[in-house]
């Protein structure tokens, strides 16, 4: 009856510029066009990579979820995201099930989607973002 799927993987890096340019010389993934998330303090790329997406971040400032992810861990892959139809039913599924969120209710993230934040403490050390993407 699951409608979740894999969305898009997020990625904490010091420089967005530095790693969308690696990415692609490595990779072959498409350029793209960064936005800034200013409630998050982030700079998001996100470029398609196949079926899913990848979300590169990059802190704007030194106080902000990722920069303090940065900080902590050094880049990495920062969170998975699953679309959602409704994602404020799965919200609500996941805190029924014994799952922290770390958003009590949906907000806006890049892109126009709706969004939410479980705590990784919960989902074996993943932080788990929930998606409602019309365009997805
Ligand atoms: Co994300």
């Amino acid at each position: 009856m699951t409608a979740v799927r894999l969305h898009h993987v997020g990625i904490a890096v010091p420089d967005l510029a530095a790693a969308a340019r690696v990415y692609r010389e490595a990779l072959g993934l498409p350029p793209g066009v960064p936005e800034h998330v200013e409630r998050d303090a982030v700079a998001v790329l996100v470029v398609p990579a196949g079926g899913v997406l990848l979300e590169l971040l990059q802190p704007l400032d030194d106080r902000g979820p990722v920069a303090r992810f940065l900080a902590r861990r050094g880049p990495g892959v920062h969170h998975v995201a699953f679309a959602v139809p409704d994602v404020t039913a799965a919200l609500e599924r996941a805190r029924a099930a014994g799952v922290t969120p770390i958003d009590e209710a949906p907000r806006p993230g890049a892109h126009g989607w709706r969004v939410a934040f479980l705590h990784p403490r919960d989902l074996h050390g993943v932080l788990v973002e929930l998606v409602e993407d019309p365009g997805a």
